[in-house]
């Protein structure tokens, strides 16, 4: 099987190719990102064509890749809230405008699409649990900039399935409900406030900088050790007997559910614990800030976000199983090793 991987070099990206390479031998994989720094072995591997480009630039390739290959991952996106307020028409260019290119590509060269929707569709849905085919998608109003991010996603998602029901495109809609892991955000969008929440930490932790909670950090989260978000990936991609055809599937650790004050100690604790940092003279504090100071006017928070993976356990005889502390300490530890040097 020939895949295609555009934003390669991401977090979802480069864990996915580097699984691939090592478990799949009769898999060929095509990637585009516009760096190289998280790739690391799998550049080397000859089952692996990695083109440095840019989605809006090199288009000519991407046409030629996807009628190519045989299964699309596009995965190419702004997806940090910090960077929904502060640009949203970059949002809208890229997530929305050179997403739907490609999806249009794949119906031209009937190629199987498996898309990057995302757990900010369901918005400040109030189900206890988000339902795929059920659930409804809530968002905030025009003021509240934070919810172009969240608009862009569910448009493709019924431009995608529309489609798909039509009998005009093979698709698969995965959500990802905040993976955590190794590479997740680099120390340099944390210096500058604009990563995701556990990166954000983790650095600040590092960097003895306090930790912010916004608005008391009463908010909850379910967060999906990323090695788990692959596995389920990889079954999506294996595809047996056409079991992920035209569904939408939640990819999330429900029983991984915790606030974001909880979070933070946590993360604070396993800091303190570290060999390189148990010694420390001083810790983050752990301070309360409002969500206008911290993000903007713009912003609007998620207060709880917990998926069923009902439907990921039928169809994909798949179960999430890192636990919350571990996955945490696997992601810490995984930062703290790669900035051991770094300068701050
Ligand atoms: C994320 C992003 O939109 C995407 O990465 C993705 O589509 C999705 O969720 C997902 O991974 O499932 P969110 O969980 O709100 O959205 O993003 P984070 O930046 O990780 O923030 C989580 C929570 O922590 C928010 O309530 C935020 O207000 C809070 N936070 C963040 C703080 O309290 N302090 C900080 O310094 C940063």
């Amino acid at each position: 099987m020939k895949v295609l991987i555009l934003g390669v070099n991401g977090f979802i990206g480069h864990h996915l190719v580097s699984r691939i390479l090592a478990k799949k031998k009769e898999w060929v994989v095509y990637g585009m990102d516009l760096g190289t720094d998280r790739l690391g072995k799998s550049l080397d591997n000859p089952r692996f064509n990695f083109m440095e480009g840019d989605i809006a630039i090199n288009r000519e390739w991407i046409e030629l890749q996807i009628k190519n290959c045989d299964v699309v991952m596009p995965l190419v996106a702004i997806a940090t809230p910090k960077l929904y307020v502060e640009d949203p028409i970059a949002v809208y260019n890229l997530d929305f405008e050179m997403n739907v290119d490609i999806v249009k590509k794949c119906v031209k060269y009937h190629k199987r699409i498996v898309f990057p929707s995302t757990s900010e569709v369901y918005g400040a849905c109030s189900d206890p649990e988000f339902k795929e085919d059920e659930s409804f998608l809530v968002v905030g109003p025009i003021n509240k900039e934070r919810w172009i991010y969240s608009c862009c996603k569910q448009l493709l998602d019924r431009v995608i399935y529309a489609y798909g029901t039509r009998g005009n495109l093979e698709f698969t809609l995965f959500r990802p409900f905040n993976w955590v892991g190794p590479r997740l955000d680099s120390l340099d969008t944390a210096k500058e406030g604009s990563s995701r929440v556990v990166t954000q930490f983790i650095a600040e932790l590092f960097m003895k900088r306090p930790i912010n909670l916004v608005d008391g950090g009463r908010q909850k989260r379910c967060f999906t050790y990323v090695d788990d978000g692959i596995d389920a990936l990889m079954k999506i991609l294996e595809n047996k007997n056409d079991a992920c055809k035209n569904q939408i599937i939640n990819i999330g650790n429900p029983r991984n559910e915790c606030s974001i004050k909880e979070l933070a100690q946590i993360l604070k604790k396993l800091f303190k614990q570290h060999p390189d940092h148990k010694n420390d003279k001083i810790y983050s504090e752990i301070v309360d800030t409002s969500a206008d100071t911290y993000y903007g006017k713009g912003y609007q928070d998620i207060y709880t976000r917990k998926p069923s993976i009902e439907k990921a356990r039928k169809l994909l005889n798949w179960e999430p199983k890192v636990g919350l502390e571990e996955s945490l300490k696997l992601t810490l530890d995984s930062f703290l090793k790669e900035n051991k040097k770094a300068k701050i």
